[in-house]
């Protein structure tokens, strides 16, 4: 067993340690403050490779591993949490999807423009009635004469919904056939038919646009089905199985933050005489935030590692997925504790942090969903 990374993937590290320390740190609390997308330093991502980390370089992307995607996510996220929720849609949740199922134009022209961080994608799975029980969905797609689709329907809490050029949608083709009857299209959100609703006002991550979308007779034409008819559940799912590596890497990044920042306080503040680190009891916090972090951190590259290798990993990133999301939870909730008061205040980063790991615990399904994947995957039983 082989520890160490490659060359390529240090390289890649350092480049997105280099920007999340440098551009996206520094702007994190403007950001989180105005709840305003960071587009200019999206693109400064796109630029340097990061929004096409695993896209093939002839697709416009970096064509590196899911390792390297998962140690770049880490460090965009320890930077600011929000700028590495629109980097793993980008790079999961769009274009996973059309590099495994799309044509070669579909690769050419949608995977390109985001790749190359022109661009913003969205995925757009979850309605107002269905998230969890995501087979449940409404949107439907109705199959014309001449093969176009008109697709009618809502779908809520989509990420870069404001902003995004094009989405990839999951509506139903067939009612009858429940997960087989769902298609995936890739939409242009340019086209009539089309609507955003109202920004989503939010607890954390408040720089990551989400909104509701709406379809009112938009015609997806044949081109714009990606994949085969009746398989987008699929699809979804094996995208999901890709995404929740990257959330589990945005955990570890936000609760690496809080660590570190808590290693510092715990050696400066005073209390009693002493540095607040030499308590016991606050050693015990920090061990078991070590302990906390480098489990998720293993699972998660175990994740990464089998997806590299084309080994099932479903069930692997769902256990990094939980563990971390639930450890980002835990350490930053520790981490504000530790600072005392100054956790509570907006003049520190902890609190930002606090709120941000929160939602790992929820999106690209929710702890719950992990555990019934896992539990499913090891007895058998539905
Ligand atoms: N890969 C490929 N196919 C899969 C699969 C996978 N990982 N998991 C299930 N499938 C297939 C099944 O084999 C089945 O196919 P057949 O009918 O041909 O046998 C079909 O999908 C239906 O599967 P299930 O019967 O298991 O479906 P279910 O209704 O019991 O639901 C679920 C399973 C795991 C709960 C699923 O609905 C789920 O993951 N829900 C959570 C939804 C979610 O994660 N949403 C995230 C939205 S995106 C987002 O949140 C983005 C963001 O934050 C930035
Ligand atoms: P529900 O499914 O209604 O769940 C409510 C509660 O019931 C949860 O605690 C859940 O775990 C529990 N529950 C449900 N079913 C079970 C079960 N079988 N067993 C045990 N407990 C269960 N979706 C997209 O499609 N695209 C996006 O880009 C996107 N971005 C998002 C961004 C943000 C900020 C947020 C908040 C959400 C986003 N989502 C997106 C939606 C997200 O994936 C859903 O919110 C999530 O899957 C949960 O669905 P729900 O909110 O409908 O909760």
């Amino acid at each position: 067993m082989d520890f160490s990374f490659t060359e390529e993937q240090l390289m890649l590290q350092d480049v997105a340690r280099r920007i999340a320390q440098d551009v996206i740190a520094p702007s994190a609390e403007h950001f989180d403050r105005n709840g305003e997308f960071p587009l200019d330093n999206i693109r400064l991502l796109g630029e340097n490779g990061l929004m096409g980390i695993e896209v093939p370089a002839e697709y416009g992307g970096a064509g590196m591993d899911p390792v390297s995607y998962a140690l770049a996510m880490i460090e965009i996220a320890a930077g600011d949490a929000a700028h590495s929720t629109i980097m793993s849609v980008n790079n999961s949740l769009f274009s996973a999807g059309i590099l495994k199922h799309g044509t070669e134009e579909q690769k050419q022209t949608y995977v390109r423009a985001i790749a190359e961080g022109r661009e913003i994608g969205a995925f757009a799975l979850t309605e107002p009635q269905s998230g969890s029980d995501a087979t449940s969905m409404r949107c439907r797609a109705v199959k014309q004469a001449d093969g176009t689709f008109v697709i009618n329907g809502k779908k809520s809490w989509i990420t870069s919904g404001p902003v995004a050029k094009y989405i990839v949608l999951f509506a139903v083709t067939e009612p009858d056939k429940g997960a087989r009857g769902i298609t995936a299209f890739i939409v242009d959100t340019a086209r009539p038919g089309f609507h955003r609703g109202k920004t989503e006002p939010k607890l954390g991550i408040r720089a990551s646009a989400t909104c509701e979308i709406e379809f009112a007779d938009y015609v997806a034409q044949p081109a714009d089905v990606l994949g085969v008819e009746g398989e987008g559940f699929k699809i979804a799912m094996g995208v999901l199985d890709s995404g929740r590596i990257g959330i589990a890497s945005q955990a570890i990044g936000i609760a690496r933050a809080a660590y570190e920042a808590t290693i510092a306080y715990a050696k400066e503040r005073k209390a009693f005489g002493a540095a607040i680190g030499t308590f016991q009891m606050t050693q015990a916090k920090i061990a078991d935030m070590k302990c906390k972090l480098d489990a998720s951190l293993l699972l998660t590259l175990r994740a990464a590692w089998l997806k590299g290798q084309g080994k099932p990993f479903s069930a692997e990133a769902a256990i990094a997925k939980l563990t971390a999301s639930e450890a980002a939870m835990w350490i930053t909730h520790q981490a504000v504790q530790i600072h005392g008061g100054m956790g509570y205040s907006k003049e520190m980063p902890l609190e930002r942090y606090f709120r941000d790991a929160k939602i790992t615990e929820i999106y690209e399904g929710t702890s719950e969903i992990q555990r019934l994947v896992i539990a499913r995957a090891e007895t058998g039983l539905r």
